[in-house]
């Protein structure tokens, strides 16, 4: 996983070696080094074993392969050889220049004490110190504050990777940085949080707790570098995931929490039975009934918690619960061929009616939605019935943008938490942090997740012009001898998709 920082503005940064390090000057000018009683590690010592305790920061020694962007030789797999060295010497941080490089340990490490925050505060010299996410976020809070540059961060990666942790942990340290008081902003994000994730992560076949969407969090800042709030946007919700999911996958987090903790009084007030009862969360072949956990309840109660704390108030949480309720309901109307022609007509109704009820339409006005569409031509409208497929699809349709507007009400009620207080000053700075979610290419790839790699390869093409392009073009102009870096440019592919992007959309409308 990747996490690279650009400043917000468009300011071109002259990038010659020189300027380089006037820039990192001007940073340093008026910033302490902070140094525990362990001293500056040792440098140079490639066969690094043990760990230094700095201050009761439990953190791996600092080497020559810190930051690889020094190396003589750069080649693809002189890189993956030094991160796997280092991987295995636990060192999961790696620099290449101003990009830093996560390998995700699946395993608890000391590294992101208080002590080790504390140390990464006012870093002077960069290679003082082990590569940090910490010291990244240290960078870029310095940035803003001297610089007064609003700031951006990436973070890439494919599923699994480590971005949502990695996101969670500079987030703190920006805060901490800024001497956000504890209790503050900070607790307000963690408490925001289990709502996030029940509503926007699942389970899938690369990581237990997937992030199905992608998050921005901009912290506001004084232009002194105080915190005064932050907000959420959020983009690309896989909604598809609501009404079916891939073999081995399941659905949101947030339906099998509620039948683990629905008390039997709610089940009834729902119209909800078991999760087993309800097609769109019973064809994961999993086991429903094993997930109804003790765990799974005590989340919920947390969820609630949360829904109390972010300033839900009970019939908030009754409507919400109602709309979830009426989602799976959605899911379970069913639809046959009728007998004298080939239109869809619903076979179940005492669930329409409950659906109607539910989100208070009137059951005929539903179930016309549902199996027919009217189309103006030349302004008179004309109603033309569906078949038995294309009314399915308008359920599945109709159950996946309800779960889309909850998601986003659920995300106006955490930014109100979260914004600033009125008395802030107008001009402000911000600090973006992007953690999108992955590429990835399964057996039946959602038109969502065509979304989401095209976002990651748009990316991917921002870096390279960003790292590559840019930085060599300005060498030219220089006129600094360099060998020109080979890099694939997926240039042809992004152009493909957004410059005929009509074109395309009407294909896969046919291919559906
Ligand atoms: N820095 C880390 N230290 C320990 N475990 C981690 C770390 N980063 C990620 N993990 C583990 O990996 C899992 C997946 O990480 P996550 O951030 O959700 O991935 P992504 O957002 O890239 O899909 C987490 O649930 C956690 O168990
Ligand atoms: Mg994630």
């Amino acid at each position: 996983m990747v996490i690279h920082v650009f400043p917000q503005s468009t300011r071109h940064l002259s990038i010659s070696k020189e300027d380089k390090l006037g820039e990192a000057q001007t940073l340093l000018q008026g910033m302490q080094l902070t140094k525990g009683e362990g001293g500056s590690p040792a440098q140079g010592d490639q066969t690094v074993r043990r760990n230094i305790t700095f201050d009761k920061a439990i953190l791996p020694l600092t080497s020559p392969t810190d930051d690889l962007a020094s190396l003589p030789d750069l080649t693809e797999d002189i890189l993956l050889k030094e991160m796997h060295k280092r991987y295995k010497r636990q060192q999961i941080y790696t620099y290449i220049g101003e990009i830093l490089v996560a390998i995700n340990p699946f395993k608890e490490l000391q590294i992101y004490s208080i002590p080790a925050s504390m140390l990464y505060k006012n870093v002077v010299a960069r290679n003082s110190l082990p590569p940090h996410i910490y010291g990244t976020a240290d960078a870029i809070y310095h940035s803003l504050v001297m610089e007064k540059l609003p700031q951006c961060c990436v973070i890439s990666g494919e599923s699994g990777a480590g971005k949502t942790e990695s996101a969670k942990y500079m987030v703190n340290q920006f805060l901490r940085l800024a001497d956000c008081e504890e209790g503050g902003l900070n607790l307000k994000i963690e408490q925001a949080n289990p709502l996030l994730e029940a509503f926007g992560n699942a389970q899938t076949t690369m990581n237990n707790n997937s992030s199905r969407f992608a998050k921005y969090l901009e912290l506001i800042f004084s232009r002194e570098g105080r915190v005064l709030g932050a907000g959420i946007s959020h983009y690309l919700l896989e909604k598809s995931r609501v009404v079916y999911q891939n073999p081995g996958e399941r659905n949101f987090h947030i339906f099998y929490l509620m039948f683990a903790g629905l008390s039997p009084d709610e089940y009834n007030l729902y119209g909800l039975q078991g999760p087993q009862y309800h097609r769109y969360l019973n064809r994961s072949g999993f086991d429903l009934r094993t997930m109804m956990t003790q765990t799974a309840k005590d989340k919920m109660d947390k969820f609630r918690q949360s829904l109390q704390t972010v300033g839900f108030n009970k019939d908030d949480e009754d409507n919400l619960l109602t709309c979830l309720s009426a989602v799976l309901h959605i899911g379970d109307i069913q639809f046959i061929t009728s007998a004298n022609n080939d239109v869809a007509q619903i076979i179940n109704m005492e669930v329409l009616n409950k659906v109607s009820e539910m989100i208070q339409v009137p059951s005929e006005e539903l179930d016309s939605a549902l199996t027919s569409e009217i189309t103006v031509t030349r302004g008179e409208a004309i109603r033309r019935q569906r078949d038995v497929y294309h009314a399915g699809d308008c359920r599945d349709a109709l159950a996946k943008a309800l779960y889309a507007r909850l998601f986003g009400w659920v995300v106006n009620g955490i930014n109100h938490l979260l914004q600033p207080l009125e008395d802030s000053p107008e001009d402000t700075l911000e600090v973006g942090v992007l953690d999108i979610f992955g590429f990835e290419d399964f057996s039946r790839n959602s038109f969502e997740q065509l979304c989401i790699n095209l976002a990651n390869e748009q990316l991917q093409n921002f870096f390279n012009k960003h790292v590559f392009q840019q930085e060599q073009e300005a060498y030219q102009t220089e006129g600094v001898t360099m060998e020109l870096v080979r890099f694939v440019d997926n240039k042809p592919t992004v152009d493909l998709f957004l410059q005929v992007r009509n074109l395309l959309v009407h294909h896969i409308k046919v291919g559906l």
